[in-house]
């Protein structure tokens, strides 16, 4: 007889495109959502949660065009407790094989004041919205946002009504990250044995992580009986953000004996796309981050190498290979060719288009003569600091004066739609000095949020990535850059910034922006 606990399969429902990309400063352009889309469809995803339809005319595109384009994943759009959201949620997730629509509304105290409707009226709302969702779509996700903190009798009510209304996925959300695992089990365990209905549905949760429990929340759901869970690359979301995928796939693989659950993930794309949506988001993987970090593999001290030496097992519980880490290699000189340089950038993933490989190729050998090795990090680095053709802004030339005296100054040439415009202003280092400059020539109140500098390789020769974040008026925007020179890196950030501001000043004129729609104002 086959003792084997079986392993029951548990839905991944990523929300990086809605949850992670709602986060601010995080916005992806329509290009780079495709792409994500199409990586999470890759790699195994079962759910993808493309956006909020209703939000603005970019998040309709985005998730109308990512519906047109799915391959296995089923695709979920978000829409508020009330017709016209479900409607337009539909119109953009209709084109998928698989379409869902996922409405919501908050049903704890706290948020029951926002829309000011009695227990009653707000129950009225969640019959009729469901109701309304699922005579559009046979694949309904509803979630009572704010769960973990909504009075029992009253959560167990509307999930009964949600269920009735049609709902065929119920979604938990611990929204503020309030939660500790024994109670995101037992929360779950008696929805399923108390609802009426509960046997039938799927239950989902959905986890923050202040105070750092996201993941072990999730997991603690799935043995209550949770089969879906929702979460996002590199735990990208609101504050300090949403569970991490790779972190409860991989907790699911490797201790699947006492965690007896399945997931359909390719976990070799992990790294992959981490660092795609690390790029794309502006959102660095901080270096020991859980499975994707750049030392969650790193064994440097003493005793570490010569236990990995003699048996990889002493201190690592899974392969880089499971996560699709591959070993720093050597890649290619300056003598390498054009040809050499497309087959190396689709070995790490990257389909780049003719044009955009003759850039890439003029930037390779620049680096190539500067530097002494270059590594597939350095080469990725060189793909993710491409600035974009309708780019508004490009430097053309930096010269920085610095030393021990201060203060210190920078020359520097920008084009602007174009037209080249010289300048020199001098600042408190050669960054600030830069800065300066830049400030001089291209009007703005924005302020600095985030400078951050981190190298790509090791050795003093190697490229510099720095990410700057600015703040204008309540749009974020972040701006990221990689070269052997920092200052050069710093300048060519910031004025990345400065191109996406400028960009997410003209949409958020034109219509309404996802971050100025507040999903919390449900109605
Ligand atoms: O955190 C939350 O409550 C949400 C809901 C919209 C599901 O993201
Ligand atoms: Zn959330």
């Amino acid at each position: 007889m086959n003792t084997e606990h079986p392993r029951d399969r548990v839905v991944i429902f990523d929300t990086t495109l809605r949850d992670g990309e709602q986060s601010p400063g995080a916005t992806m352009s329509h290009a780079e959502k495709l792409e994500i889309a199409e990586l999470l469809d890759d790699m195994g995803v079962d759910v993808i949660e493309a956006g909020f339809p209703i939000a603005s005319e970019g998040d309709f595109a985005a998730v109308k065009e990512i519906a047109e384009r799915s391959k296995a994943a089923v695709i979920c759009g978000l829409a508020r407790a009330n017709i016209k959201d479900i409607d337009r949620c539909w119109e953009a997730v209709r084109h998928a094989g698989q379409p869902r629509i996922h409405t919501f509304i908050g049903t704890s105290p706290l948020h029951r004041a926002i829309p000011n409707l009695t227990q009653d009226e707000m129950a009225d709302r969640i019959h009729d919205t469901v109701t309304h969702a699922r005579n559009l779509c046979d694949n309904v996700q509803w979630s009572p946002m704010d769960a973990t903190r909504t009075e029992w009798d009253y959560l167990k009510r509307t999930v009964e009504i949600a269920i009735k209304a049609g709902a065929t996925t119920i979604n938990i959300p611990d929204t503020v990250g309030y939660t500790a695992p024994v109670e995101s089990a037992e929360l779950i365990r008696r929805l399923i044995a108390e609802v009426d209905g509960g046997q039938d549905v799927i239950f989902a949760t959905h986890c923050h992580n202040d105070l750092g429990m996201a993941t072990a929340n999730s997991l603690a759901a799935v043995e209550g009986g949770a089969r879906q869970i929702e979460c996002t690359i590199n735990g990208l979301g609101e504050r300090a953000g949403n569970t991490a995928l790779e972190e409860v796939v991989m907790a699911l693989k490797v201790r699947g004996d006492i965690m007896p659950f399945t997931t359909g993930i390719d976990t070799t794309k992990i790294m992959n796309i981490s660092r795609r949506v690390a790029t794309v988001s502006g959102f660095p993987v901080q270096f020991n981050k859980a499975i994707v970090g750049k030392n969650a593999f790193a064994h440097e001290s003493g005793i570490h190498q010569d236990g990995m030496l003699k048996n990889a097992e002493t201190f690592e519980i899974m392969r880089p290979a499971d996560v699709g880490l591959k070993d720093t290699s050597l890649v290619m000189g300056k003598h390498s060719g054009r040809a050499a340089l497309k087959d190396k950038l689709k070995n790490l993933g990257f389909d780049v288009a003719d044009n955009q490989l003759q850039d890439i190729f003029v930037r390779f050998k620049a680096l190539a003569d500067r530097k002494k090795e270059v590594f597939d990090e350095d080469i990725e680095a060189l793909v993710r600091a491409q600035g974009a053709a309708e780019d508004a802004l490009e430097l053309k030339f930096l010269r920085v004066i610095c030393g021990t005296e201060a203060p210190q100054s920078a020359d520097l040439t920008l084009r602007v739609d174009g037209e080249d415009h010289q300048t020199t202003a001098q600042g408190d280092g050669p960054v600030d000095a830069t800065f300066n400059a830049i400030k001089s020539l291209v009007t703005h109140s924005a302020r600095l949020q985030l400078y951050q500098v981190s190298a790509v390789t090791e050795g003093t020769d190697a490229q510099a990535t720095v990410t700057v974040r600015l703040e204008e008026e309540g749009r974020i925007v972040t701006g990221q850059s990689a070269d052997t020179d920092t200052v050069v890196a710093s300048a060519k950030a910031y004025i990345s910034a400065l191109n996406r501001l400028l960009v997410k000043r003209r949409t958020t004129a034109a219509g309404v922006d996802t971050k100025t729609v507040g999903y919390r104002d449900t109605v």
